[in-house]
């Protein structure tokens, strides 16, 4: 078996967790929205039209925050569309992803059933054919409290009280040639700037995440990210990147995902630190990883013009939940610069929950990593030392176990977080915490099993679930645990007192 010995010491501070790095997100894309979070012929739906049962599960996930309404959807997207009576909203074509979009669901539902759901609104404005000023007004209706035009007409759309819709996207993956009008990095620089300007005039309490790159690999990756931020850093407050992570069939490749996400998270950070050095500023500017997840099986599908068809429907393995808990890890690793991060999606599309229309909900497998770190993830992240073994992988040499440390010194619980990537044999985990004194093992809970290509059906929702294992009793200073091969693990330890 082999070992690996990790030192942990209280006073070994990287940063303290911010809330919002356990959000998600919600595009008008698929059956996301129609049929996923809402469906008024449902027997569990509300007087709104929302499924309870989804709601249920997205409130036991702790999802802060929600990107909304996109993604690609974004770029087209005129806001008024979804506002006002509903019988006289426009149908129109959505050109991102070549459906019909009924607008039967907008910022305001959207805002209550985000109440609903006991998480807040991140939204975006279009900065494809959308405006400065129509992003401006969109702050105004939102969070305006009366006596405007737009702020009263949020008022006689029912909702007297300004939502106060604190984190804002200007635009969405405006790098990438796919974006219904796409800017190159100068255009879309300045025009994010003239946005940011009118948005944060509107509303001074706002805070702003501008476009980064939308993943590692596209040409224009970090010069896109260099630019951007040479007119907007000081307007702005986040810089967004995005990365999903695929299996091309080398399951060791696929599960050192975690070090590629470090790798693209390092990069962006030297970028924005370039910046910060050449404007002289005291500001650092803060990562916004608001879309993430593994996606790989739905993207070649075309669609017709149908209403909420099935897009992005990946179905889940055990081996995908395994990547998803090192992602989780290396998110808390870097939470000194990330302070948003968005499991994309949440309901139907690339995600943690799945519905059938007029029928059940399921938690597919990727569900149970993220609902670890977004419930045990919050507090003071720790810089362990760990000694483990390496393997060669396509990314570099990859830790055979890969974990993150947080101490929530409010409830007095120390969450280790671990990920397995051994494929031959189980491990030793050593923790050396005298740091702490005497400490309890209070829970040790596992997701594995022998088969990686495992996933959960509606028939058979509890295919890949986690396990509770064995905990050592008594007092300690230290503590060996067997970690199994291939699994992802949450071990959590109860100070004294
Ligand atoms: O999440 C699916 C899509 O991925 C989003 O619409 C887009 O922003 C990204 O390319």
């Amino acid at each position: 078996m082999h070992k690996t010995t990790a030192y942990i010491e209280k006073n070994f501070k990287l940063a303290n967790v911010d809330d919002k790095l356990f959000s998600s997100f919600i595009e008008h894309l698929g059956r996301a929205i129609y049929t996923g979070i809402y469906e008024p012929s449902h027997p569990e739906s509300d007087d709104q039209g929302f499924r309870k049962d989804v709601i249920e599960l997205v409130r036991e996930l702790g999802i802060t925050m929600v990107r909304y309404p996109g993604g690609n959807f974004l770029s087209g997207y005129n806001w008024t569309d979804g506002i006002g009576p509903r019988d006289q909203r426009p149908a129109r074509l959505d050109l991102a992803w070549r459906t019909i979009e009924t607008n039967e669901i907008g910022i305001d539902e959207f805002y209550d059933w985000c109440l609903k759901a006991n998480t807040r609104v991140m939204a975006a404005v279009n900065m494809g054919t959308g405006t400065p000023q129509q992003a401006g007004y969109m702050v105004e209706y939102c969070n305006f409290p009366g006596g405007t035009w737009w702020s009263d007409l949020r008022i006689r759309n029912g909702h007297k009280e300004p939502y106060n819709i604190k984190t804002w996207c200007i635009g969405n993956e405006m790098d990438g040639p796919w974006q219904i009008c796409h800017l190159d990095a100068a255009d879309y620089g300045k025009k994010a700037l003239e946005t940011a300007k009118i948005m944060k005039w509107v509303d001074n309490s706002i805070e702003l995440v501008v476009c980064g790159s939308s993943t590692s690999s596209m040409p224009t990756f970090p010069e896109w990210d260099r630019i951007v931020l040479e007119y907007t850093y000081d307007a702005v407050d986040y810089l967004s990147l995005h990365r999903y992570y695929e299996n091309y069939g080398n399951d060791l490749d696929f599960l050192a995902s975690f070090l590629d996400m470090d790798r693209f998270i390092k990069s962006v950070c030297a970028t924005a630190d370039y910046v910060k050095a050449l404007k002289r500023s005291k500001k650092t500017m803060h990562l916004s990883f608001d879309e993430w997840n593994v996606w790989y099986q739905q993207r070649q599908k075309q669609h017709d013009w149908e209403i909420a068809p099935d897009i992005l429907d990946d179905r889940y393995s055990l081996l995908d939940a395994l990547v998803v808990g090192g992602l989780g890890v290396t998110l808390l690793n870097n939470s000194d610069r990330v302070k948003i991060a968005c499991l994309a999606q949440l309901v139907n599309v690339i995600a943690p929950i799945i519905t059938e229309k007029n029928g059940r909900v399921i938690r597919q497998s990727i569900y149970y990593p993220f609902r670890d770190i977004s419930k045990y993830g919050r507090g003071t992240v720790l810089k362990p030392v760990v000694i483990t073994p390496s393997v060669e992988t396509c990314h570099g040499d990859a830790p055979l176990l890969h974990m993150s440390v947080v101490y929530n010194e409010e409830n007095g619980y120390i969450t280790v977080f671990c990920l397995n990537i051994d494929q031959s044999d189980d491990m030793l985990l050593e923790l050396d915490m005298r740091s702490f004194g005497k400490l309890s093992m209070a829970e040790h809970v596992c997701l594995r099993g022998d088969d990686l290509n495992a996933v959960n059906t509606f028939d058979a929702p509890d295919t890949v679930s986690p396990k509770s294992m064995e905990i050592i009793g008594g007092e300690h200073e230290a503590f060996s645990v067997r970690i199994p091969k291939l699994s992802w693990n949450v071990l959590r330890f109860r100070t004294k007192g």
